[in-house]
C-alpha cells in the first residue's frame, strides 16, 4: 500500500495530540515527514518527540519535494490564507476546522483548489464518529417514523481564556466547536440550500470576547427542526442526541442510544373526532390510549476503553482511512466541499444576528 508523506503545521492540540496520534497509528498508510511550528519551545520538543525536520514557518516547506499533503493545523484565523498559498505553491492540504472564517472566505479556497488542482480537505472527523454512523442508520431503518425534531446538545460548564476565546481569531464555541456539530445537524437535515437560521448567542465564561454560548434553531422544507446548542456555563448536560420522530424518539451519547417506538400496523390509524369525548357512561373523557412501545438499545463495542478516547479515535482514523483511499484511488470521500460551504453560510448567519456580542 502506497504511504503518503505527511508534513503538519502546528504541534498544539491538533497537530500534537490529534493528526501525529492518529497518523502514527496507520503506520502502512502514512508518514510524517515533518513539522513546522513558529513556537521555539514546541519546536525543542517535536525534535525530542518525534526526531523529525521541523521549521519555524511554512513557506520553508516550499520546492520541498516528497510531501504528498500538508496537514493545516495552524491557529485557526490563518487556516484559508496558509491553505491556498500552499496550493498554490504546488502542496495538497488538509485543513484543520473551521476551514475560513466565513462562507466569503472559504469561497475563496475551494476557488484556489480549482485553480491549482490540488487536492484540498477538511477536517470534519466527526462525521465518521461510529455513533452518528449508527444513529443515521437507525433513523434510516424507519422505525422512529418521519423524524421531527432532532436536538444535539454540546454542553459543559467550563471557563476558558485562551486564543480560541476571541472573536477576531476565527474563534468563539461556534467556529471552534460548531463546524462539527453543525455538520452533523446539517448531514440530518439533507443538507437543504433553502435553510433558516435563527440564533441567540451570549458569553458566560470565556475570558475573550467570543460567544460561549450558541443556540441555534435550523430548518428547512422537509427537513427536522434541528435544536442545536453548545453552552459552556451548563453542568447539568443532558443528551447528545435528543431525536423525536411520529412514532418513536430516541436520546444518547456518541457510544450509547436507547430509542422506544411504537409499531403503526399494531394500532388503530388516528382518526379525527370532534365530538367532547365520553366513555359508555357519557362521562368525560381526556384524549389517551395505550402504545405498545418498543425499546432498544445500542452500545458502542469499545473494549474496555474510556467512551470518549474510542469515539475520538475511532472517528478520527476512518476519516484518515476514507482520505487515503480518495487520495489514491479517488474513492468517494464523505465530506464535500458544498457541504462545508453550506456549514459557513449557516455560521456565518448565526454570527450576522449576534453582532452586538462581539463590539469591543
Ligand atoms: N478537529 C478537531 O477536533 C480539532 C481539535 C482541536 C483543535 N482543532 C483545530 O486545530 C487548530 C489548532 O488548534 P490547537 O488546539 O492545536 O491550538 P494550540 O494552541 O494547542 O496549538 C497551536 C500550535 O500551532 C502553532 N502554530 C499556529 N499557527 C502557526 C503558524 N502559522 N506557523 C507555525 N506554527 C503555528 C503554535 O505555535 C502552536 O504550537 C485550530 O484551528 C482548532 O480549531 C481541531
Amino acid at each position: 500500500m502506497k504511504k503518503l508523506n505527511i508534513a503538519i503545521i502546528g504541534y498544539g492540540r491538533s497537530g500534537r495530540d490529534i493528526h501525529t496520534r492518529l497518523l502514527k497509528m496507520l503506520p502502512e498508510q502514512f508518514e510524517i515527514c515533518g513539522y513546522v511550528d513558529g513556537d521555539a519551545e514546541r519546536q525543542e520538543m517535536i525534535k525530542h518527540e518525534m526526531n523529525k525536520p521541523v521549521y519555524p514557518d511554512y513557506t520553508a516547506l516550499f520546492g520541498k519535494t516528497g510531501i504528498d499533503l500538508v496537514v493545516n493545523a495552524s491557529f485557526s484565523g490563518e487556516h484559508a490564507r496558509i491553505s491556498k498559498d500552499l496550493m498554490e505553491h504546488g502542496f495538497n492540504v488538509l485543513s484543520e476546522k473551521p476551514a475560513a472564517r466565513d462562507a466569503e472566505e472559504f469561497q475563496t479556497v475551494l476557488d484556489a483548489a480549482k485553480k491549482t488542482g490540488k487536492k484540498y480537505y477538511t477536517f470534519q472527523q466527526y462525521r465518521f464518529s461510529p455513533g452518528f454512523i449508527k444513529l443515521q442508520e437507525i433513523i434510516a431503518g424507519g422505525v422512529l417514523g418521519r423524524i421531527v425534531a432532532v436536538g444535539i446538545q454540546s454542553d459543559n460548564f467550563a471557563r476558558r481564556w485562551d486564543w480560541q476565546t476571541i472573536h477576531e481569531n476565527t474563534a468563539g464555541v461556534l467556529l471552534n466547536n460548531g463546524p462539527h456539530y453543525v455538520d452533523w445537524a446539517l448531514t440530518l437535515m439533507g443538507f437543504p440550500g433553502d435553510i433558516e437560521v435563527y440564533a441567540v448567542m451570549d458569553r458566560a465564561n470565556y475570558a475573550g470576547n467570543g460567544e460561549d454560548y450558541a443556540k441555534l434553531i435550523l430548518r428547512a422544507p422537509g427537513a427536522p427542526v434541528v435544536d442545536l446548542e453548545l453552552s459552556a456555563s451548563n453542568a447539568y448536560p443532558t443528551d447528545l442526541f435528543h431525536v423525536q420522530g411520529t412514532q418513536g424518539s430516541l436520546k444518547g451519547s456518541e457510544t450509547s442510544f436507547t430509542w422506544k417506538y411504537f409499531k403503526p400496523e399494531e394500532t388503530s390509524a388516528l382518526k379525527l373526532d370532534t365530538r367532547p369525548l365520553r366513555n359508555e357512561k357519557c362521562e368525560p373523557l381526556y384524549c389517551r390510549e395505550k402504545l405498545n412501545f418498543y425499546e432498544e438499545t445500542w452500545n458502542a463495542d469499545i473494549g474496555g476503553r474510556n467512551p470518549h478516547e474510542y469515539d475520538f479515535t475511532e472517528k478520527g482514523l476512518a476519516y484518515y482511512r476514507g482520505l487515503h483511499a480518495n487520495f489514491l484511488n479517488g474513492a468517494d470521500f464523505a465530506i464535500k466541499h458544498e457541504q462545508v460551504l453550506l456549514q459557513m453560510k449557516v455560521m456565518g448567519a448565526a454570527h450576522a444576528q449576534n453582532k452586538k456580542l462581539f463590539v469591543k
